[in-house]
């Protein structure tokens, strides 16, 4: 046999056994997009989403509405980041408050970097989209986003019995301490390269892109709903 005839049968081979392993289904792709002023009104009705045990992990405390609706009035887009995930029917499923605070602020970390800064970050997603990959998909975005800001550690503070949580920040190589009930993570980041850049860029537009069609998508449901046909079924 010569050469490509070899090739041509270990391809054929290789194809076979491929088809005969069982497939997977398709995960669906992830889009994290950095979230803006236009975005306030769907954070807070992500936010006030979240049952008290949820915002308890998240926050680290049982926020009332009120003071949920504080926080979000609060968010400050140019100082912040803040990454979202919109399911195709434009809801937000999953956000994460990505912030840049002084190393003093928090001894604890602040030790591990010669930074004047680190991120600290804050991950939630409604209870119905959980187990498909959000919430590390954020984390991700947000390690990203830090490097490409010159901060090498990012900090999450979480209940020591947030096992999911814990889970995450693991899987992602995070150091965790625990003490008292709480959980203090964080995770040493390599510096910013081209690749980097390239990629944290990349995946905004395609996510900017993403947004747009779910956000058109869903004015024209809205439109086509208020036609007399569909009003009155
Ligand atoms: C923590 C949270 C953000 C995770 O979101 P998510 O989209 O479900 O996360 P992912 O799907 O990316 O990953 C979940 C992982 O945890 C694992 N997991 C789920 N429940 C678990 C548990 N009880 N113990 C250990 N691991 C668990 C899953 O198997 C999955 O692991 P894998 O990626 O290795 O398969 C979400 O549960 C949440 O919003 N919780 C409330 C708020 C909160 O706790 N925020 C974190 C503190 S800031």
């Amino acid at each position: 046999m010569d050469s490509p005839e070899l090739l041509n049968a270990v391809l054929a081979g290789l194809a076979m056994t491929a088809a005969a392993q069982p497939q997977k289904p398709a995960k669906p792709t992830i889009r994290v997009k950095e979230l803006s002023e236009r975005d306030r009104r769907r954070l807070l009705m992500h936010f006030l989403q979240l049952d008290p045990d949820d915002r308890l992990l998240r926050f680290g405390s049982m926020l009332s509405d009120d003071l949920v609706t504080q926080y979000v009035q609060r968010l400050d887009f140019s100082r912040d980041s803040i990454f979202g995930v919109y399911s195709p029917r434009f809801e937000l499923v999953g956000v994460g408050h990505l912030a840049f605070a002084p190393r003093d602020a928090i001894p604890e970390v602040g030790a591990a970097t010669s930074k004047e800064r680190l991120g600290e970050l804050g991950i939630s997603v409604l209870a119905k989209a959980r187990g498909k990959g959000i919430g590390s998909r954020l984390f991700e975005r947000a390690a990203i986003h830090c490097r490409n800001a010159d901060v090498d550690t990012l900090y999450m503070h979480c209940l020591a019995t947030n096992r999911t949580m814990i889970h995450i920040a693991k899987k992602a190589g995070m150091e965790i301490h625990r003490m008292h009930g709480e959980a203090d993570a964080y995770l040493k980041l390599v510096p910013a390269d081209p690749s980097s850049m390239l990629q944290e860029a990349v995946a905004e537009q395609i996510a900017m892109f993403d947004y747009s069609f779910k956000k058109r998508a869903r004015a024209a449901m809205k439109l086509i709903r208020k036609l007399p046909k569909f009003k009155n079924e």
